[in-house]
């Protein structure tokens, strides 16, 4: 452990930036200076208008992408610059990312979604179908599993999606807009899954346009134009 470090934070950003480049000299700074640290247990709520840089800072925290410029601690040790394969096996051990489109792979059954991350992960083969039948079975979908994603509601195809990214039980949960694409039936039932990963002590961070889901987090973060405007722990403000 570095020196000064807080032992209860599982995330910590310092002076984080990033730009995309057009050609070799136009700069577009997306993120400026972006300090935050998340301890575990939390549950953040990032808001902000579109094009503030919501999913740009989601695609860095969930190890999908890399900062152009300063610190990013996950669990203590630094990930800014890790190399492609190592930034993935960081992001398979650590994290499950939940994203709005679902991402889910349409060739494959709602249970060999899940077990996908399983065969990167070190789960024994024989054990794998079973882990996955059970997520899948807690969130509602047990008569569900053999189903193609193009047969499952958006609700359900979410839900899949979310047994993908508990299924190697990561500490940390990152959501894009999870019920972005969902109605407010679906939207309840997703977000009481993550109410309840909460009380179960995983850290989770989620991106949402919508106050009520913004609701359910116990801080609120708002991103404004590349940097942080807001940052208050306890109810919505
Ligand atoms: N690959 C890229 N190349 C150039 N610019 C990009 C790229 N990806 C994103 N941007 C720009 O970065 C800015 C932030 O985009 P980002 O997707 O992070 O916004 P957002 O806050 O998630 O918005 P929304 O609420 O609409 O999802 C936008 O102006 C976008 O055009
Ligand atoms: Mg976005």
């Amino acid at each position: 452990m570095s020196p000064g470090r807080n032992p209860d934070a599982v995330i910590e950003l310092t002076h984080i930036g990033k730009s995309y480049y057009i050609g070799r000299q136009q700069e577009v700074p997306v993120l400026t200076d972006i300090n935050l640290t998340v301890m575990k247990g939390e549950f953040v709520s990032i808001m902000g208008p579109s094009g503030a840089g919501k999913s740009t800072l989601m695609n860095i925290l969930g190890c999908l992408d890399r900062p152009t410029k300063g610190s990013y601690k996950l669990d203590g040790s630094e990930v800014a610059n890790l190399s492609d394969d190592k930034l993935a096996y960081t992001r398979n051990r650590k994290i499950g990312f939940v994203f709005q489109s679902f991402n889910l792979l349409p060739r494959l059954s709602a249970a060999d979604n899940v077990i996908l991350p399983m065969i990167y992960g070190n789960v024994y083969k024989s054990d794998r179908r079973k882990r996955a039948v059970e997520i899948l079975t807690h969130l509602g979908l047990g008569e569900r599993v053999d189903h193609m994603p193009n047969e499952l509601s958006g609700g359900q195809r979410q839900r899949v999606a979310i047994a993908r990214a508990l299924v190697n039980d990561p500490a940390i949960i990152m959501a894009d807009e999870p019920t972005g694409n969902l109605d407010s039936k679906s939207t309840t039932d997703v977000m009481e899954i993550f109410s309840e990963l909460y009380q179960s002590g995983k850290t989770i961070i989620l991106v949402t346009h919508e106050l009520d889901v913004a609701g359910y987090a116990t801080r609120h973060v708002i991103l404004s134009d590349g940097h942080i405007s807001k940052d208050v722990r306890g109810p919505l403000p």
